[in-house]
């Protein structure tokens, strides 16, 4: 069995305090498919609470096991119970980690409790175009690139394409062995 050096766990209130300085960075959002907003301590601190009783989205912190240090945020959004579908998305937020192999690891387990705990048949995982190292992501994680959705976000002066990358349970078992 792989040894993990991260735990995913659920966010806590105090969580905002690191969180803000990640939502207020532009290189960070630059990345992210959703659009830049101002964000105050009290905004952050309110979503992050509104996160932890949330029943219907799954958002977790990732954290290093050798300090319990909160390094990131890992998303299960938009879970559709019928189809059994969702939405994932990542940061990590403190910069020090990049390049590290972490987001491969911390979707790793997402998606290993996504499937196989919550028994969620199908993930996508929308990217923007430009993104080429969250693409490299999805696909040592065995992804398929499905589509592209032209010009489908308006940031920074432009619209940019989106690309859909997609994961499916039984696809997925077979690439976790890969990682032990
Ligand atoms: C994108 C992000 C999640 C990647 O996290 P990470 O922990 O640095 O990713 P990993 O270390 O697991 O690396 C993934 C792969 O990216 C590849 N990579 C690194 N830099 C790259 C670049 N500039 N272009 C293309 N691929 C790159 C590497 O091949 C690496 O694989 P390797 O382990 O074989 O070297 C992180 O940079 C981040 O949080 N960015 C800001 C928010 C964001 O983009 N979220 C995703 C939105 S869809």
């Amino acid at each position: 069995m792989k040894t993990w050096r991260i735990y995913l766990r659920a966010l806590q209130s105090d969580d905002y305090k690191n969180t803000i300085n990640w939502r207020n960075d532009d290189e960070i959002w630059s990345m992210l498919v959703g659009p830049k907003h101002f964000v105050s301590p009290d905004y952050e601190k309110k979503w992050v609470e509104e996160a932890i009783f949330d029943k219907i989205n799954i958002r977790l912190a990732i954290c290093l096991k050798k300090n319990n240090e909160h390094i990131g945020n890992i998303y299960l959004n938009e879970i559709d119970w019928i189809n059994r579908s969702a939405v994932a998305g990542i940061l990590i937020g403190d910069k020090r980690y990049w390049g590290g192999g972490y987001a491969v690891e911390a979707y790793l387990l997402l998606f290993s409790f996504a499937f196989l705990d919550r028994g969620l048949h199908r993930i996508s995982m929308p990217i923007l175009e430009y993104n080429t190292k969250s693409q490299s992501v999805a696909e040592k994680l065995g992804g398929i690139r499905e589509g592209l959705l032209r010009e489908a976000v308006y940031k920074n002066g432009k619209y940019h394409n989106i690309v859909i990358f997609s994961f499916l349970k039984d696809e997925f078992i077979e690439i976790k062995k890969q990682y032990g």
